[in-house]
């Protein structure tokens, strides 16, 4: 189906979708903190006609990865992967070897079926206890999860993306808002339209302090998507160095995209 129509598509079937999405979320109104946060996730997101190749960020999965690339083109993770439409993104862009891991077995099911052939690992993980060695991704992106997280969550998925990426880590999720009337409206509009039970509590915080805890540097922000997401394009603060081996006697610097 052509990008155009499966968007028509979900625009059609917003209505829906918003329907569904207030029931549940009365439904599991307490399911917002660390025990059990993933109920609710599962609960909404193993839901079958949520699974229609429609992608209402098809405008700016391109943009991610482009930024993605900065960090290198040998291996991107795309983080709480969906639909697989970052992760495709990523591929399509360049990335030698793409994985993407989704914590509902159901999602990383529809993406190997639907996106099979296309030589990306799609792997069933918690973000939060990624199984990947340190450094081991040239970049790392998250894309519209991390608000669906609890903080306590959200925090140790940043650690573990700061972990496991040796250049960047890049983020497009709602925008986060200091001033506090903004936060206030911005945060009860997303609690309205958005499955997340932590929207208020996500655009309130201060996103990048968290980031600097875990070792990132936010080297670009910019708004998108009408105004209302942004994208923070980290740098691990020891990235940069390039690996120092020996050819004969002498010293050379290999760049990291060598070792692919
Ligand atoms: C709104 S969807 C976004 C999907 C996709 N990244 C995109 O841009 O369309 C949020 C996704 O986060 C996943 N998720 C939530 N918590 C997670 C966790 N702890 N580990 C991995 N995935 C998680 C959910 O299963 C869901 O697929």
């Amino acid at each position: 189906m052509e990008k155009s129509v499966q968007n028509l598509v979900w625009a059609l079937k917003f209505p829906v979708v918003l329907t569904y999405t207030v029931a549940l979320k009365l439904k599991n109104r307490h399911m917002n903190n660390a025990e059990n946060y993933l109920v609710h996730q599962k609960d909404f997101f193993r839901s079958g006609f949520l699974q229609d190749k429609s992608d209402k960020f098809a405008s700016v999965r391109r943009k991610i990865s482009e930024y993605a690339l900065l960090g290198g083109k040998c291996r991107a993770l795309d983080i709480a992967t969906g639909q697989g439409d970052q992760a495709i993104s990523l591929k399509d862009a360049g990335f030698l070897h793409t994985y993407a891991i989704d914590v509902v077995p159901e999602r990383v099911d529809y993406c190997r079926r639907i996106h099979c052939g296309s030589g990306i690992e799609f792997r069933h993980m918690d973000a939060s206890a990624l199984d990947f060695e340190d450094d081991y991704f040239d970049s790392v992106v998250v894309s519209a999860a991390l608000h669906d997280m609890p903080v306590s969550v959200r925090r140790k998925v940043i650690s573990e993306m700061a972990r496991v990426a040796k250049g960047y880590v890049v983020i497009f999720e709602p925008r986060t808002f200091r001033n506090r009337i903004a936060a206030f409206l911005y945060g009860h509009f997303g609690s309205f339209v958005d499955e997340s039970l932590n929207f208020r509590d996500y655009v309130s915080e201060d996103l990048d302090s968290v980031l600097v805890d875990s070792g990132l540097k936010v080297v670009s922000e910019e708004h998108i998507w009408m105004g209302m997401m942004s994208i923070k394009v980290c740098q691990k603060m020891n990235a940069g160095s390039r690996i120092r081996t020996h050819v004969g006697t002498k010293p050379v610097d290999i760049p990291p995209i060598l070792f692919c």
